[in-house]
Formats: structure tokens, sequence, C-alpha cells
């Protein structure tokens, strides 16, 4: 009998006779076939985190909502929804996307601060899970197009709990000087307006604290005080059937060593439990930590220079493929993907495009050689999905491997692609 899934360790990329591989693909044999930069992903990996948390929610009533933002690539979303998986939306392009995998509409929740009436309007008559609602002036839009519709929204209030999540500034959503949420004090008066509407159908809590969360205390206070909600909403007649605890656990970057989703699922299980509410469905809106470490970005080094007080790579990825080490700082594993016996240098990798923050690690020793090709790890969330045609560079090329198996998931952009969408002036 196999291993069940959930206890499969995946290891998505390792060395075979020193070469780096995606499971069974040596990544040059990638890179030699679709070019670079390419994003590689890996099936077994993608599938292995997502049943991580499942495996341990078993027994009770649950839904994970992979939280698509972090990949959006059409096979990524099929894979999981085949697996199961339910979906987070943040926008109307998002729903399209669910369901143009073949994703079940009935599992989406709908996140955000800004959600259009339009975008109301379409998730609505896709017969969505659920909105998660941010404002108060937003719960009066959603009555209104469903009324207009003829229809029932689901909601859930997307509370703000005020817990510091201890991450980067840009990606906390839980504090209360976070634009995201209602603030915990108007929660309970918008339960009651909500109850209250004619089109309106109160299911559920929600939270979302943050993203890159490394340990289980921020998510344990948060439950604490929803669950304070839960109950003086049961106080006065309104029972909810779900319970979502957001997203957010953190992947191995370079050191960090966040809990596994078991052990977040357990602890939270079990403070649900002990204040009695082990009957509701639990709800998780996971993304980074189901794709992150399946993923690597494949760049061919151009140019190598030296400099005056540093040492430069130039590589064929930029900023515009891989935005997070300009924008929050991140620091992402750089990986030769064949090892070099030469002496090492320290180098700054860094794209083509024109600006200085226009770089993807700072300070790596690597002994490297032009042509070489270099993968960036941990690449699989947040990469591609971020990407843009900033100083116009096509989009990456997206690859899915299968076993000894690959897949062009996503062809390369081509300057027609780029050129498509716009005309001059007549
Ligand atoms: N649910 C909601 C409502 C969210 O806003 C997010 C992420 C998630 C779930 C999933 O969080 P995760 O499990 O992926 O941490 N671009 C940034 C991360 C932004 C996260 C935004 N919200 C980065 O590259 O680090």
């Amino acid at each position: 009998m196999t291993e069940p899934a959930a206890r499969r360790r995946v290891e998505a990329f390792s060395r075979r006779r020193g070469v780096l591989a995606c499971e069974g693909v040596p990544l040059a044999e990638i890179a030699d076939r679709f070019g670079t930069p390419t994003y590689v992903y890996s099936r077994a990996a993608i599938e292995g985190a997502f049943a991580a948390y499942t495996g341990a929610l078993r027994g009770r009533p649950s839904l994970v909502c992979y939280a698509m933002k972090a990949n959006s690539n059409l096979a990524v979303l099929s894979l999981l929804a085949r697996a199961g998986s339910g979906f987070d939306i943040v926008s109307g392009g998002e729903l399209a996307r669910v369901i143009a995998a073949g994703g079940d509409p009935r599992k989406v929740v709908f996140s955000g601060v800004g959600k259009t009436p339009a975008e109301i309007a379409q998730a609505l008559a896709a017969d969505i899970l659920c909105f998660n609602l941010e404002s108060a002036a937003e719960l009066e839009i959603v009555g209104r197009v469903a009324a207009d519709m003829r229809r029932r929204a689901r909601v859930s209030v997307r509370v703000n709990p005020d817990v510091d999540p201890r991450t980067h500034p840009y990606i906390s959503t839980g504090l209360k000087s976070d634009k995201f949420g209602v603030a915990y004090a108007d929660t309970l008066p918008l339960y009651r307006r909500a109850a209250a509407m004619d089109h309106v159908d109160v299911v559920g809590i929600d939270c979302h604290i943050g993203s890159r969360i490394g340990d289980i205390s921020p998510y344990l206070q948060a439950a604490d005080r929803l669950l304070d909600l839960v109950d003086a909403l049961a106080q006065e007649g309104i029972e909810l059937a779900h319970i979502d605890f957001g997203g957010g656990l953190d992947i191995r970057y370079r050191d960090e060593s966040p809990p596994a989703a078991a052990e977040l699922i357990g602890a939270l299980a079990a403070r649900v439990d002990a204040r009695g509410h082990g009957g509701k469905t639990l709800m998780f809106e996971p993304g980074r930590s189901i794709v992150g470490p399946a993923g690597a970005l494949l760049a061919r080094v151009n140019i190598v220079k030296p400099g005056a007080e540093k040492n430069f790579l130039v590589v064929d990825a930029a900023m515009n493929d891989l935005l997070r080490p300009a924008l929050y700082d991140a620091w992402m594993d750089v990986q030769p993907v064949a090892l070099r016996q030469g002496p090492a240098r320290t180098y700054d990798i860094v794209g083509p495009i024109c600006e200085s923050g226009d770089w993807l690690a700072r300070g790596r020793e690597l002994s490297i050689e032009p042509g070489d090709l270099l993968a960036i790890m941990g690449a699989g969330a947040y990469g591609m999905s971020m990407a843009s045609n900033y100083n116009s560079r096509g989009r990456a090329a997206e690859v899915m491997v299968d076993g000894e198996r690959f897949y062009e998931i996503r062809r390369r952009e081509t300057i027609e692609d780029l050129l498509a969408l716009e005309s001059t002036l007549p």
C-alpha cells in the first residue's frame, strides 16, 4: 500500500548526479526546450501540499479554498479543483479562471475590499459559496445587487481581529491600521444588519491576518477573538455554519521553520473543539504554502560583470518576472542548475531592466560562467502571478512537471501579444 499523500514528503527539486531536476526532469532539458526565463512547477509538490491540509482536516467538516492570487495558472487550478479544492478569489477575473479550470463555484469565497457591483453580480450568477464582506458599504451593495437579481447572497464578515502577525508590513492584513476587514467593534452591528436583510444569508465568519506567518500564536489569538464573536452571535440567534481562518502560513525560503499545515490545523481545531464549536465547518485559504515550494524560476546568465565594488550576474529574468525581491526585499534561494568546480565569487544577481531596483538576489557565492542556468527557488507563489510587461518584456513561459513528463502550461508572451491590445491615433 502506498503511504497517504498527507504524510508523503514531496521534494519538488533535487540534485541528480549534481544536476538540479524537478521531479524526474533535469531543468536544463526544460530550458533547452522552452527557453528562459521559465517558471517550472512540480505537480506532486502542489498536490502533496494540498493533501497536507485536507489530510489534517479529515474527519471534520472542512473546506480548503486555495488563495489563487498566489498562482492562478489554469493547470494549477485544475489540479487543485480535481483534488477537491475550493478557491479564495479577489476579482471577477479570478472567478472566470476558476470556472475555466473546471473548479466548483459553490466552493468559492470572495475576499477583497473593493468588489465592484459587476463582480458581485458575476459571483451571484455563479452561485458562489460566500462573500467575505470587508465593510458596511459592501454589505449594502451586495444586498442591493442580490435584490435586483432576485437572488440570495451568502455572506461572512471578514473580521479585523487586530492581531500582529509579525511579518512584512506590506503583507500584514489583520492589524487595525490595515485596510482589511471590519473593525472588531463594528462586527456585531454589521451581522445584525446582514441578518435583517431580505436577500442576504449569514453563513460564516472569516479572517486573514497576513502572509508569511511563521508561528501559530497569532492564529490562536485571532481564533479566540473570532470565537468570542461566534458565541455572541449565537446568543442573538445568529448561528454560523463555518469559520474561515484565512491563509498565511510561511514556507522555508532560507532558514525559516514555519509550522506544518497539520500543526496549525491541529492547534486551531483543538481550540475550536474546546470552545464547543467542533461541528462547524473549518475553512482555510492557503496560497503560498500550497504552491511556493513547488516552483522555481529558471534563468540564464547572460553577462558576468565584475564591478568596482560588486560583481554582477546579469541574467535574463528580471523584476518584471519576479517582483518579490524588489518589492519586499525578499530573500530567495538561488541555485546553479549544474555545479562547477571553479573558485566561487560573490555576486549580485540582477536583470536587464533599467532601474537599480531590478535585482533578484544579493551577495551570493557562486562559481559561474556566462551561459549557465540558475534556478530561483520557492518561486511558485507570487512569482508569475505578480509578473508584468515592464520594459516591454513578454512574460515568462510556465511548465508543469509530472514525474518524467513535462508540459508547457503557458507559452512565453511574444511582442505580438503585447502590441495586440494597443493602437495608435488615427
Ligand atoms: N486569503 C486572503 C484574503 C489573502 O489576502 C491572502 C493573501 C491569502 C488568503 C493567502 O495568503 P498566503 O497563504 O499566500 O500567505 N505578494 C506577497 C503576498 C501577498 C499576500 C496577499 N494575500 C508576497 O509575495 O509575499
